[in-house]
């Protein structure tokens, strides 16, 4: 069997390059270099492409470790129709993984350039990373097709006191404000007072220039791997336990604080409400046109039982101890197999357009 050449990109100009360098480190230990030809390409946090010449992945060492980008003086060009280029030489690509999330990277950007240079790559095209990345567009969309979201306002900085007001009028407190495009809980926060909807509209606004204010429910989060083109699977969901002493699942108790969380590769629910939470993922990864893999986060309200969707990341998590292959993994596909999946769906899409072969 001819070897696949697989690119694989890390690093970014988002708020999650360094999740993205940790991501990276594993997926890249993970690949079946009997399978594929590995390229790596580091994008530096001003967005810059640096191929990485010498395999350090091979040789990593076991455990959580952050993927380094080695700096390069001639940056890799994408070409319209004639894919990826470095010192003007053509690169052997025969599918690209992008090992990247947050803004630029999973929101459709650089999607829409892969497209263009006639690349075929893992996981969903423009029009769905670009509906999932912002919340305010993937909840309308499950409202539109009767799936269950927790109510919202769409603010910006343009909106007057009335807005904010009418919002508290329809929520009550506390609320949750956060920006319509982020991720890792980057300018989230509840507000229990006007004053603290000011500060928090102002921190959301810093990563986005709309951002959404919602009630402020007191949640389980439970979250759920799908993964499919046209045929979908759903795997059976998992929960997230933010420590207590965060007032939720923030950027702290996801990254910083090792004990910031509990993460459950299989939820302690059941049958009922696993079931419902497979359903509405299904669903809620078709609504926003996903392909390839996304995970569907949810919400149940610890007081009435109601569930929610919360969001869909369509190039979620990938480092070692992250939910996406761990609950996959924990549904019978491993680490290993998940990455083979993930490269055969993006080969069965093939590339937006066709770019003539080098
Ligand atoms: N309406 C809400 N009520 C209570 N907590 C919320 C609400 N919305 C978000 N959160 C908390 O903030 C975290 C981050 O919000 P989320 O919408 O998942 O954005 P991100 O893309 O940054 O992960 C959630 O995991 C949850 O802990
Ligand atoms: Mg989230």
């Amino acid at each position: 069997m001819d070897k696949l050449h697989l690119t694989v990109l890390y690093g970014g100009n988002s708020g999650e390059h360094e999740v993205s360098r940790r991501s990276a480190a594993s997926v890249l230990r993970h690949l079946d270099r009997d399978r594929y030809v590995v390229t790596a390409i580091g994008i530096s946090r001003d967005g810059v492409w640096h191929l990485q010449r010498d395999p350090v992945f091979e040789t990593l060492p076991s455990g959580d470790l952050s993927l380094t980008i080695v700096p390069s003086d001639h940056p890799v060009a994408i070409v319209p129709a004639a894919g990826l280029w470095h010192g003007g030489v053509r690169l052997a690509v025969d599918c690209v993984f992008p090992v990247l999330h947050g803004t630029h990277c999973e929101d459709g950007q650089l999607q829409g350039a892969l497209d263009t240079a006639g690349l075929p790559y893992v996981g969903a095209g423009v029009l769905g990373s670009s509906a999932a990345m912002d919340k305010a567009v993937a909840k309308s969309l499950w409202r539109d097709a009767g799936l269950p979201i927790v109510d919202f306002r769409v603010v910006d900085a343009n909106d007057g006191l009335d807005v904010l007001a009418e919002a508290q009028q329809a929520f009550g407190w506390p609320l949750f404000v956060k920006p319509c495009s982020a991720g890792s809980s980057l300018g989230a926060s509840r507000a229990n007072t006007p004053a603290e909807l000011q500060t928090a509209l102002a921190e959301a606004l810093r990563h986005d220039r709309r951002a959404l204010i919602e009630p402020c429910l007191d949640v389980r989060e439970l979250e759920c791997s799908v993964l499919g083109n046209g045929e979908i699977t759903v795997f059976p969901p998992g929960e997230i336990v933010p420590n207590a002493a965060h007032a939720f699942y923030d950027y702290e108790a996801k990254y910083a604080d090792p004990d910031g969380a509990s993460l459950h590769a299989v939820a302690l629910v059941d049958a009922t409400l696993q079931q419902s939470i497979m359903d509405i993922a299904r669903a809620a990864y078709a609504a926003v046109r996903c392909e390839g893999l996304g995970r569907v986060d949810f919400f149940v309200d610890k007081k009435t039982g109601q569930l929610f969707l919360n969001e869909i990341n369509t190039l979620p998590g990938f480092t070692s101890i992250s939910m996406y292959p761990r609950m996959c993994e924990a549904g019978g596909l491993g680490y290993a197999d998940l990455l083979d999946r993930l490269v055969g769906l993006a080969l069965e899409r093939g590339p937006a357009i066709r770019a003539s072969r080098p």
